[in-house]
């Protein structure tokens, strides 16, 4: 059986992901739920998210998607494209899905790809510099399941979408 494909991501209400590569919230219960989520499972990100994380996280196979060939992520495959990175993954040992965790090309790349959409939506805008793609609610109809957090009278609610 291949292994489903979804995606995760935080997106603040204007569409913002990132600043300067780094996320630009502090939400605990977010970085919380996206290791449990993708626990046991394959990410397929980019090599500005290998960095930021600084290291493949424990418990998951990784993929990193970079065209320079001579470039080394320790604990990680490294693919040159999408596909690769699909069948990569698709190919490695962990049985939970294939998880697409950004940055900003790869989550416009990946997302018609994806069955699910793990979405947490962040109620504030923020400044950044890296977007979600705006279309995500033309491609994901069906909200199944939600819940709502608050941090640091930050407002936010993860939710996940299917097709
Ligand atoms: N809010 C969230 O849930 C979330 C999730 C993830 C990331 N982020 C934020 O997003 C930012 C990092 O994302 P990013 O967009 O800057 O970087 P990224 O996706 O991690 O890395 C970009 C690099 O990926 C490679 N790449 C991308 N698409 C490719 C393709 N189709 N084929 C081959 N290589 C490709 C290229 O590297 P090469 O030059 O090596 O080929 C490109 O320079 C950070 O601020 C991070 O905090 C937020």
């Amino acid at each position: 059986m291949p292994k489903p494909v979804y995606c995760i991501v935080a997106v603040a209400q204007n569409g913002i992901i990132g600043r300067g590569g780094r996320l630009p919230w502090n939400i605990p219960e977010d970085i919380e739920w996206f290791m449990d989520q993708t626990e046991g499972g394959v990410m397929i990100e980019g090599p500005h998210c290998y960095k930021e994380l600084s290291k493949a996280l424990e418990g998951r196979g990784t993929v990193v998607i970079s065209r320079q060939t001579e470039k080394i992520f320790p604990g990680a495959e490294r693919a040159s494209d999408l596909a690769e990175a699909l069948s990569v993954a698709q190919r490695m040992p962990w049985t939970g899905p294939i998880w697409i965790t950004g940055g900003e090309r790869i989550y416009a790349e990946g997302l018609p790809h994806c069955e699910k959409l793990y979405i947490t939506r962040i109620h504030r805008n923020f400044e950044g510099d890296r977007k979600f793609p705006s279309d995500w609610p033309s491609q994901f109809k069906r909200l199944t399941w939600s819940k709502d957090g608050t941090f640091d009278g930050l407002n936010y609610t993860f939710e996940i979408w299917e097709r």
